[in-house]
């Protein structure tokens, strides 16, 4: 009888989870098609030889802390995406809130072939300076 109380309660904890990364995916589709698409394009592409793609991309996907400083703080100077050097400029977008980039950060890093799990409002006021 516990075991089955146990497993509903994280099924039903489980379902929660995926709702609050579902929901947070399409507020950050609405604000990537404001902010983010005109470089990165519609299906996370990018623009070879000038802004690196999100799709697939092994940077992105390789450190979450780095993800959140460089979307806040934007970034210039050379970085090796999926094997090919870009050295351009990213503008920094502070001025958006917590919630606001971690709801992007969810829309790429689960969009177009990527996987991983939430991130919170919480893990991006962390990485403000
Ligand atoms: C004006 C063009 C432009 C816009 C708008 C822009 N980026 Fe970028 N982005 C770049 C460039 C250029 C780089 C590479 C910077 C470098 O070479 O140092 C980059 C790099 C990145 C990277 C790391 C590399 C990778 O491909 O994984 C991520 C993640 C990223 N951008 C996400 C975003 C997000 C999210 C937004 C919207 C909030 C955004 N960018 C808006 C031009 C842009």
């Amino acid at each position: 009888m516990k075991v089955i109380f146990v497993i509903i309660i994280f099924g039903i904890g489980s379902f929660l989870v995926n709702d609050d990364l579902k929901e947070s995916m399409q507020r950050g589709k609405k604000l990537y098609n404001v902010y983010c698409m005109a470089c990165h394009m519609t299906n996370g592409d990018g623009m070879a030889g000038a802004f690196p793609p999100l799709a697939g991309s092994d940077y992105l996907m390789e450190d979450k802390k780095r993800s959140i400083k460089q979307i806040l703080y934007g970034y210039s100077g050379p970085m090796v995406v999926n094997g090919i050097t870009y050295n351009g400029n990213m503008d920094p977008f502070e001025s958006l809130e917590d919630q606001q980039i971690a709801d992007i950060l969810n829309y790429i890093r689960n969009s177009w072939g990527n996987s991983s799990k939430i991130i919170t409002a919480k893990q991006v006021k962390a990485e403000r300076k």
